[in-house]
């Protein structure tokens, strides 16, 4: 099967039946993603299909259909050939969000998707949106501040700020 990830397509074989978690970690090397329960529970395997978060630990290969979208290719290339991190990844980054840093990728994942629906969220909507991610380290207070600074941050660059 073609699957298009991080904007480069790749032929995948459908057998064995395996999650998309071991395809971009063990065949692919996208190792950005995270593997914690395996069971759909914690959020640290979390990608994106088609711009909606899902945990790739749960979706078989075989049933995956949309773009797909892996921590290491949240950032974008601008006309110049910089790299510029998604605001989410500039607000973790600022407010020297991860501990361990295991549960990160997910987070931010979420983050952005999220953003990407409600880029105007309130502190509850946040903490809702966020609340099925776990981070064994305690960072929540951090994650929360830093996705609502994102969300600031979109908004500038959308010249949607008030
Ligand atoms: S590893 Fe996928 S939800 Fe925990
Ligand atoms: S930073 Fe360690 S699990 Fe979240």
């Amino acid at each position: 099967m073609k699957l298009t990830i991080n904007g480069t397509e790749y032929d995948i074989a459908e057998e064995p039946p395996r999650p998309l978690l071991w395809v971009l970690r063990d065949e692919l090397g996208l190792t950005g993603t995270k593997f914690g329960c395996g069971a759909g529970f914690c959020g640290a395997c979390t990608v994106h299909i088609d711009g909606e978060a899902v945990r790739s630990c749960t979706v078989p290969i075989g049933t995956v259909a949309g773009e797909i979208r892996t921590i290491e290719g949240l950032a974008t290339t601008t006309a110049d050939g910089m790299i510029e991190l998604h605001p989410v990844q500039q607000a973790f980054l600022k407010d020297q969000v991860p501990q361990c840093s295991w549960c990160m990728s997910g987070q931010m994942m979420t983050a952005a998707a999220f953003l990407a629906k409600n880029p105007t969220p309130n502190e509850a909507e946040i903490v809702e949106a966020m609340g099925e991610n776990y981070c064994r380290c305690g960072c929540y207070f951090r994650i929360k501040g830093a996705v609502a600074k994102a969300a600031e941050q979109l908004a500038v660059r959308e010249g949607t700020a008030v």
